[in-house]
């Protein structure tokens, strides 16, 4: 096809040969595959940021870092330099999670190159070679379900023990590969141990899991794997690998009010979040 606009710098850079086809328009980046030499690979294109939706909310960006100080100002200030600075950060956002989590173990597509607001990456593709589908268009059967559910939680063990939560896991975000899930779809991610509401995003990730592999064995509805693995993570005590059990036993105790108002926020953001995302047309 004749390369859209926003590719033509990379064909320039000799990043790119030529472009295939386009693989998908969602809210936030319209992707394509290219061609680059011998190798087929994905281009996610990002749009401008009045384009987008909820995940630049002040919950996820909350406390990333940016380069100096004086980025940090503008950013603050919503000057215009400030807003071209936050729309970089957003961007270079999903290519430095994904060289942390490849690094980390976790099966993401690979990176290749970030340029002019083009992430570069490997082409998730099914055991045909064709792109991978994602698990929402796959009907599973019961064991299959309990697999890829362990699996994707041991990767978000993986992911927690290296600091990040992804904060928008789910059946949209994870394509299924020849050579199982591949968790996708990550410039909201966040830092762990620098975002107050780490806890309630890794919490929403392992709920949407359950409640999508649910749908195939209900057992699995009962579990409770969420809890436990923020509490193991909280106690500096989480490690990859490590057998989980699924239950979680709440402590008694006198409440904390000022947690308890906190719950109450972030319930209050998490539905002016998903009305936003209904407006959004997320399927
Ligand atoms: N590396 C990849 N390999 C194969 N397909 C991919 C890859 N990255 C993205 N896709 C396809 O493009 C779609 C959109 O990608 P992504 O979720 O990263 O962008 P998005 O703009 O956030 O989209 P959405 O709003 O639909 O979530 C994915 O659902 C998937 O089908
Ligand atoms: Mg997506």
């Amino acid at each position: 096809m004749k390369p859209p606009e926003r590719l033509r710098p990379l064909i320039e850079e000799g990043l790119i040969d030529s472009v295939v086809r386009q693989l998908m328009s969602g809210k936030e980046a319209t992707v394509y595959v290219v061609r680059c030499g011998d190798d087929v690979r994905c281009a996610k294109v990002y749009k401008e940021a009045n384009q987008r939706s909820f995940r630049q909310a002040v919950d996820y960006t909350e406390n990333r870092k940016v380069k100096n100080s004086r980025q940090a100002r503008a950013m603050a200030k919503g000057t215009r330099f400030g807003k071209q600075a936050q729309e970089a950060a957003w961007q270079s956002a999903e290519v430095d999670a994904l060289h942390r989590l490849a690094a980390a173990g976790v099966r993401v597509p690979r990176p290749y190159d970030f340029h002019e607001g083009v992430l570069l990456m490997e082409l998730v593709t099914d055991a045909e070679g064709a792109a991978a589908p994602r698990l929402n268009d796959v009907v599973f059967g019961a064991g299959e379900a309990r697999a890829h559910h362990a699996t994707l939680l041991r990767e978000v063990v993986r992911m927690l023990h290296a600091g990040v939560v992804h904060g928008d896991l789910s059946e949209f975000n994870i394509l299924l590969a020849a050579d199982g899930p591949v968790i996708i779809d990550l410039p909201q991610a966040v830092d762990a141990a620098g975002n107050n509401h780490a806890q309630r995003m890794l919490l929403r990730d392992v709920d949407n899991l359950r409640a999508f592999f649910g749908r195939f064995d209900p057992t699995l509805l009962a579990t409770r794997f969420g809890p436990e693995i923020w509490a193991l993570y909280t106690r500096g005590v989480l490690q990859p690998g490590a057998p989980l059990t699924g239950r979680f036993e709440s402590v008694q105790g006198p409440a904390d009010v000022q947690d308890v108002l906190r719950v109450v926020a972030d319930a209050r953001d998490d539905e002016a979040a998903r009305l936003l995302r209904m407006g959004g047309g997320r399927p």
